[in-house]
C-alpha cells in the first residue's frame, strides 16, 4: 500500500459551505469546508447517502437516487427542505440555493437570482457512483443513456436544455399522434424541433464519448481501460451528423433533414406503437473490458463496478484537461471503497489526489479511508434523536 502524501490543495471546484435544513433525516446540517476530499463515515442508516444527495441537487436533474419531490422534505415537519451551498469554481465563488416548495417544485437561486434547474449545470459539473449503479451495465438502456447525459452534461452545459427541449417536442408528437388532430403542419413542426434538438443532443453524446476515449489515452490509472460506443437510436444519417465536425454544417444540417424526414415517414408506426419508435432518446452505450475484451455485461460483478469507477476517473481526468471546464468535477462515490481491495482503494485515493478533485465519499467503517490519510477531511455520522449529526474528526 503507498504512503498517504500530503495534500495537494488543488481542487480548485467545490462546495465550500454547505447548509442543509429539513432534509430527509437531516434537520440541520452544516459544513465548512476546503478543496480536500470528503470522508464521511458511520452506521447504516445514518444519512450519508442523505447529504451525497443534498449535494447531487446543485447539479441539474433530480439527484443521485432520482427522488420524487415528496420524499426530500423531513417527514414530520411542515417545512420545505433546503439545500445551501457556497461553491468555489475557477471563475469565482457562487452561492446557490434550492428549497423545497408545496406542490412539489423546486426553487433554485443562483447569486440570490431565480434560476432554472438547467442553469445549475453551468455552476459546477459533478459525477456520482453510488451503489444503485452496480447493475447498469445488466439491467435496460435507460440508467446507461442517463450516465451517458450526465457525462456529456458535465462537458457541455447545454445539454441539459437541448435533452428538454427534445423530449418535450416529442411528447407533443406523441400526444398529437395519439389524440389527433392530425394536422401535418403541426407534425411538421413538432419534427423540426425534434430532429434540431435531438442532433444536438447526438452531437454531445458523441463528443463525450470522445473526450472519454481521449481520456483513456496515456493514462496514469490502475482502474481496466473501457472501451465505449454509442450504439443503436439514430439512422445512420444522424449518426454521421453526429460526428460531423463542428464547422461541417453541411453535414450535420442534411443529418438534421433526414431525421425528420424519418420522423414524418413513421408517423402511422409510432402512433400505433404510442412513442417515436427511432431517435437518440433509444440509443444505448456499450462498454467492453478491455483487459479481457469482454463486453460489461458478462463482467463479473467486480468488474463492472471497477469499470463504472473507470469512466468516472476518466470523464474527471478528461473535465480537469478541459480548457473551459478547468477543473475536476465534483465527485460523490457512495459506498465506493468497501467494494474494492485495498491496492485498488489506494489506487483510487491516490488518483482522486493527483485529480485535486474534491470526491465525497462514504463507508461504515473508517478504517476504509486509512489510505486517505491528511488528505481528506473527515466526519463522522450518527443518527441522533433529532436525526443526523455529523461532527468533524481527525485522521
Ligand atoms: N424524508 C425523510 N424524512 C426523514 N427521514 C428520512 C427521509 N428519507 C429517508 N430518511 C431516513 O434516512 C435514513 C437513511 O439515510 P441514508 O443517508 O440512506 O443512510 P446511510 O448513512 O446508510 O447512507 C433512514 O433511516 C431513513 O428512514
Ligand atoms: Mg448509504
Amino acid at each position: 500500500m503507498s504512503e498517504p502524501l500530503p495534500p495537494n490543495g488543488r481542487a480548485t471546484l467545490f462546495v465550500s459551505r454547505l447548509a442543509v435544513s429539513q432534509f430527509r433525516s437531516h434537520a440541520q446540517t452544516r459544513l465548512a469546508l476546503d478543496g480536500r476530499p470528503v470522508a464521511l463515515h458511520g452506521p447504516n442508516g445514518s444519512g450519508k447517502t442523505n447529504l451525497l444527495e443534498a449535494v447531487s441537487l446543485l447539479s441539474p436533474g433530480r439527484g443521485l437516487r432520482r427522488a420524487k419531490a415528496e420524499e426530500l422534505a423531513r417527514s414530520g415537519v411542515g417545512a420545505g427542505w433546503r439545500v445551501r451551498a457556497e461553491v468555489a469554481t475557477p471563475r469565482g465563488a457562487r452561492a446557490v440555493a434550492l428549497t423545497g416548495e408545496p406542490e412539489g417544485r423546486r426553487r433554485v437561486e443562483i447569486d440570490d437570482k431565480a434560476e432554472t434547474q438547467t442553469a445549475l449545470g453551468e455552476v459546477a459539473p459533478m459525477l456520482w457512483l453510488t451503489p444503485a449503479m452496480d447493475r447498469l451495465w445488466i439491467e435496460g438502456p435507460e440508467g446507461r443513456r442517463r450516465w451517458l447525459d450526465r457525462a456529456a452534461l458535465s462537458f457541455f452545459p447545454g445539454h441539459a436544455e437541448a435533452s428538454l427541449a427534445y423530449e418535450r417536442a416529442m411528447r407533443e408528437r406523441n400526444r398529437l399522434l395519439r389524440d389527433g388532430p392530425n394536422d401535418p403542419r403541426w407534425l411538421d413542426a413538432l419534427e423540426a424541433r425534434m430532429a434540431e434538438h435531438g442532433l444536438a443532443v447526438a452531437r454531445a453524446r458523441d463528443a463525450a464519448a470522445a473526450r472519454l476515449r481521449g481520456a483513456f489515452e496515456n493514462a496514469k490509472t490502475l482502474f481496466p481501460l473501457a472501451e465505449i460506443a454509442i450504439v443503436g437510436g439514430m439512422g445512420s444519417g444522424l449518426e454521421k451528423g453526429a460526428r460531423a465536425a463542428p464547422g461541417d454544417g453541411a453535414q450535420a444540417s442534411g443529418a438534421m433533414d433526414d431525421f425528420r424526414a424519418a420522423l414524418a415517414r413513421s408517423r402511422r408506426e409510432d402512433a400505433a406503437a404510442g412513442r417515436a419508435l427511432t431517435g437518440p432518446h433509444r440509443a444505448d452505450l456499450s462498454a467492453v473490458f478491455a483487459p479481457k475484451g469482454v463486453d460489461a455485461r458478462l463482467c463479473s460483478t467486480g468488474e463492472q463496478k471497477a469499470l463504472l469507477i473507470s469512466l468516472t476517473l476518466a470523464n474527471a481526468r478528461a473535465l480537469a484537461a478541459d480548457a473551459t471546464a478547468g477543473a475536476a468535477p465534483i465527485l460523490l462515490l457512495d459506498e465506493v471503497a468497501a467494494h474494492l481491495d485495498p491496492d485498488r482503494r489506494a489506487a483510487l485515493y491516490d488518483e482522486i489526489d493527483a485529480l485535486g478533485a474534491q470526491a465525497w465519499m462514504t463507508a461504515a467503517e473508517p478504517g476504509l479511508f486509512d489510505a486517505l490519510g491528511g488528505r481528506a477531511q473527515r466526519f463522522a455520522m450518527s443518527d441522533g434523536p433529532d436525526g443526523s449529526v455529523l461532527e468533524p474528526c481527525d485522521a
